[in-house]
């Protein structure tokens, strides 16, 4: 793959062969000033909104969306994080998420600054003030900011970030490639917990990119699947079976946990035999009839080929899409209890 030096402008050392004086800025002004600048030219601007427990508030201005260095998130990896969707106007799964993220940040020690109903009632603010209608919400909850050093004992506060991002998603249709990923997986306890280490996930996701693919596929030390990068995977059997991997060892999806609901409604329609989660072996998922990955923006993406071999026929299989067709529904025009109308002021 090509590479482009970098320019003068990212790194002005490598490109003169020499040092050259490091800024140092004489002000907050004239530093926000810079920032304010660059993201002046930044159109369309992605982040709407930001809230942050450490600055009390929601932040309209990017240039000020900023966590700070001693926060053991950024320097230790010591945090949590969740996601919910925001589409026409409506936050979908949001109490879902967040009863996950708080598992997560109990699993990971770290005690919210907030009840839930206080960090459900920020979000609910923060996408508010966003006027965002389709994108995405991202929160995290910290041990926060405090000091340098492993343990978190000197962070007072634990601290909590969220941010909206302004992005388009369409139900996926596409049929899509994925290899079977070389990356050491998680153990169960790193893996079921939401955490912000996705150091193997993005390794394993550009290994695949790498090779032309969209993503990988992780199989566990007993030759078990086990799931996707940021997705879980789903799969349908000759027999018309729906079979998960269990959860045990892996993040508990909120999309797949939705979709094995909802999938009950295709075997009333004898469409499929059967719902279930089940360990699969490497040998039993390369042999289904059709593949797919599921996760919050897709919500269910076909797999057409694995280690370059085709699933079933090699072609965007039906059932999936119909399974895609009942999630994206469900978040479109699902029950009230799953979409939180946004409060626009
Ligand atoms: C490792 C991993 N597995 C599965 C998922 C899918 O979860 P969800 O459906 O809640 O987006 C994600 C999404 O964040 C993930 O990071």
């Amino acid at each position: 793959m090509a590479t482009t030096a970098p320019s003068s402008d990212q790194n002005p050392e490598v490109e003169n062969g020499e040092e050259s004086e490091v800024h140092v800025f004489s002000s907050a002004a004239e530093l926000l000033e810079k920032l304010q600048d660059k993201w002046r030219s930044v159109k369309p601007q992605p982040y709407p909104a930001m809230y942050s427990s450490v600055f009390g508030g929601i932040i309209l201005d990017p240039a000020l969306m900023v966590i700070p260095m001693d926060d053991h998130m950024v320097h230790r990896g010591h945090g949590v994080f969740d996601t919910a969707i925001i589409l026409g106007g409506h936050l979908y799964e949001l109490d879902v998420h967040l009863t996950r993220f708080l598992k997560s940040a109990s699993k990971a020690k770290i005690v919210s600054p907030f009840p839930k109903s206080t960090l459900r009632s920020i979000l609910i603010q923060l996408a508010a003030a966003s006027q965002c209608r389709k994108g995405t919400l991202r929160y995290w909850l910290s041990a926060g900011p405090g000091d340098f050093l492993l343990s978190p004992a000197g962070c007072p506060k634990s601290a909590f970030y969220a941010i909206v991002i302004d992005e388009d998603f369409e139900q996926c249709k596409e049929g899509v490639k994925v290899i079977t990923s070389t990356i050491p997986m998680k153990t169960p306890l790193f893996a079921t917990m939401k955490n912000v280490n996705y150091m193997p996930n993005v390794l394993s996701k550009m290994e695949a990119e790498e090779q032309g693919d969209f993503a990988s596929i992780w199989v566990d030390e007993e030759g078990y699947i086990a799931e996707g990068p940021n997705v879980n995977v789903g799969f349908i059997t000759h027999d018309k079976e729906l079979i998960l991997p269990e959860f045990d060892k892996i993040l508990r999806g909120c999309t797949a946990a939705r979709l094995l609901e909802l999938a009950p409604k295709l075997v009333e329609q004898h469409r499929l035999k059967s719902v279930r989660t089940d360990n699969l072996t490497i040998e039993e998922a390369k042999n289904a009839a059709e593949m797919m990955y599921i996760g919050s923006t897709l919500p269910v993406l076909p797999i057409i080929a694995w280690d370059e071999k085709p699933i079933g026929d090699g072609k965007v299989g039906e059932l999936t899409m119909a399974l895609s067709d009942l999630v994206w529904e469900d978040m479109v025009a699902g029950p009230k209890t799953r979409r939180i109308p946004v409060p626009y002021v």
